[in-house]
């Protein structure tokens, strides 16, 4: 398994990830043709660090991080998702498990936070696993005008890359 940067060709996994009701149930609703396609592009041009999680050239799911600021702070925010086919065999902890050890290589920022919605048992468990530390529920208003509790989970990438 391993991650790649996503391509111009890339927008049917796309609309299978985001564009989905109930792959989106805790992310706020699917996003619109036009939303997928600018996300799309943003991702082939201006994001490397999104990716997509591939095995033997076939994509199982997407994993990445981007720039936050979070309570004053500049940090990362990490997010993921999975094919509902390859779900339930660690995909999601691994590919995740890659993408902290890359955003640990870069050093340029102490925190990494996933803000998964306190519903989402699977996305818990793994921060959980992967050695995140809980800080607690939040409020958030994500996509605009729909409001969703959600964990704060604290990554240290300084002891990661230590
Ligand atoms: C959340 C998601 C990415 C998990 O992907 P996955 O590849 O199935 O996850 P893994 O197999 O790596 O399992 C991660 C943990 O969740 C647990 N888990 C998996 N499916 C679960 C389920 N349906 N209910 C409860 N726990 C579950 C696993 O046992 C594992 O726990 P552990 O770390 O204690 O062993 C996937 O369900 C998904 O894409 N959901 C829709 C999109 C989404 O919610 N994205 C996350 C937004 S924060």
């Amino acid at each position: 398994m391993r991650l790649e940067r996503w391509t111009p060709d890339d927008l049917p996994l796309m609309r299978r990830l985001l564009g989905d009701p109930a792959m989106t149930e805790h992310l706020g609703g699917p996003e619109s043709e036009q939303k997928l396609a600018d996300r799309l592009e943003r991702y082939v041009e201006r994001e490397p660090t999104m990716f997509k999680i591939v095995e033997d050239g076939e994509p199982l799911g997407s994993v990445g991080f981007w720039d936050r600021e979070w309570r004053g702070e500049d940090v990362f925010e990490i997010g993921w998702s999975v094919l509902p086919e390859h779900q339930g065999r660690g995909v999601a902890s691994r590919g995740t498990a890659m993408a902290l050890d890359l955003a640990a290589a870069m050093r340029r920022r102490r925190w990494l936070h996933a803000f998964p919605s306190v519903d989402n048992a699977a996305s818990n468990a793994l921060c959980r696993t992967l050695g995140f530390e809980l800080l607690g529920p939040e409020e958030f208003e994500y996509p605009k005008g729909s409001f969703m509790t959600c964990n704060d989970w604290r990554y240290d990438l300084r002891d990661a890359a230590a």
